[in-house]
């Protein structure tokens, strides 16, 4: 199995504002949809009261309160290492945010699908920088701008060296 990051983030690496995202780029959500759909999805409590269950998809949600209630279909975790070991016959499990949980799991994760919105947006949530002494860049896609989506857009693929 291999687990990979899936983010968007602006040209300044912000990725969220208020526990929510900033913008609306549907091409993007497309694209995370079809890349999550079937899989397991690990995401910090935040992200997670932020999001809510997200259809065809296995839930992890990673907290430290061991007593946390999570709705039925979703499993808990009590850490990264948690998260991973509790994914069963899944060839690629996402680690779908936030900031916090991204920090701490670059070191743990094999690929990163990254979605640079390019725009700069104030926000409280950022992604780290990505190290490209440790991250092969092997795919870009550039993307303009068009009536459905208001910002140009590349995804990017990193895999670890
Ligand atoms: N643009 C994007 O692609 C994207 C994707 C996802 C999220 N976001 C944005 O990111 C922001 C949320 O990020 P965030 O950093 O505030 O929160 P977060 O990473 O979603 O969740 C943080 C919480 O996760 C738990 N946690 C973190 N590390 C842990 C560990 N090592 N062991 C156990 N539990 C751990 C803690 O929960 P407890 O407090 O319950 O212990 C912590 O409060 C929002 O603005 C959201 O919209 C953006």
């Amino acid at each position: 199995m291999i687990v990979s990051l899936i983010v968007a983030a602006s040209e300044n690496n912000v990725i969220g504002k208020d526990n929510q995202l900033i913008w609306k780029m549907p091409a993007d959500m497309k694209f995370f949809r079809e890349k999550t759909t079937g899989h397991h999805i690990i995401m910090g409590r935040k992200t997670f009261e932020s999001t809510g269950v997200l259809p065809k998809r296995t839930s992890i949600i990673i907290s430290r309160n061991n007593d946390l209630t999570v709705p039925e279909n979703c499993l808990l975790a009590i850490s990264i290492e948690d998260a991973i070991s509790k994914v069963k016959n899944d060839e690629e499990a996402f680690i779908i945010g936030g900031a916090d949980i991204y920090k701490q799991s670059l070191a743990v994760a094999d690929k990163i699908y990254l979605t640079r919105i390019h725009h700069t947006f104030e926000g409280d949530a950022y992604f780290p920088e990505i190290d490209e002494t440790k991250w092969e860049l092997i795919s870009k896609q550039e993307h303009q701008p068009d009536e459905k989506n208001q910002y140009a857009f590349t995804f990017l693929e990193y895999r670890k060296k």
